[in-house]
């Protein structure tokens, strides 16, 4: 039975993944490092620290940790130019229409991200005071696909993890949850992995799996 959903936000909720990507790749070009959309698709999920590990992969030089921090912050500040433009235009009127018959379906629902611009997101939208709790980048140690976000997530809501659902874009988030126990419904970049145990073709198809959920 499940009582809870957790939400992942990059590209679950709204279409921020393309900002990162926007961002990352400025930064790339910048450093002379190959970055495309391909390489994008290992970010998903992952802390920002980490995500600049992935891409300086490519990088045939070695940088200290002060001109990470810096090269982290310039791409922080290139996405935030993004987010700060964003409205709650760009929350899809589907996923509005679906989070409030989840909820009036009696579910307790949750945002589990390893973004720590979560807070500032779900301002733009219009969704900072919509969920009943919100776990994210500012509050874990390690990042997807460790499970610790979605742990955290339930913690707060009170809820068991065998009875959460946990709706994810990333391979690594699919991972983190079903090593929490909980149930997983991939969606868009993470539709037709072999970790999820559902596969939404659309974000309202939620209501549909959600009954064949015993
Ligand atoms: C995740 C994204 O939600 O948040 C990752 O999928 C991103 O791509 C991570 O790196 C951290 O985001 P932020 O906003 O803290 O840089
Ligand atoms: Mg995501």
């Amino acid at each position: 039975m499940i009582e809870a959903i957790i939400f992942d936000l990059d590209g679950v909720i709204c279409s921020t993944d393309q900002y990162h990507y926007k961002a990352w790749k400025e930064l790339a070009d910048e450093l002379d490092i190959p970055f495309d959309e391909k390489d994008n698709e290992k970010l998903r999920g992952v802390s920002r620290m980490e995500s600049l590990d992935i891409i300086l992969e490519k990088s045939s030089k070695k940088y200290l940790n002060d001109e990470k921090q810096a090269f982290a912050e310039k791409k922080n500040i290139i996405y935030q130019q993004y987010l700060n433009q964003m409205t709650v235009e760009d929350l899809p009127k589907e996923v509005m229409d679906t989070l409030q018959k989840l909820r009036n379906n009696g579910l307790k629902l949750a945002i589990g991200s390893s973004s720590k611009n979560t807070l500032l997101i779900l301002k733009q939208i219009g969704l900072e005071n919509f969920f009943d709790a919100i776990s994210d980048g500012t509050m874990i140690t390690y990042s997807k696909p460790h499970p610790e976000v979605f742990m955290k997530a339930a913690d707060l809501l009170n809820v068991n993890y065998k009875h959460c659902l946990v709706v994810e874009d990333a391979v690594a988030g699919c991972i983190a949850a079903k090593s929490a126990s909980m149930k997983v419904a991939a969606i868009a970049s993470a539709y037709g992995n072999n970790v999820a145990d559902f596969h939404l073709n659309c974000f309202k198809d939620l209501l549909i799996i959600l009954n064949t959920i015993k």
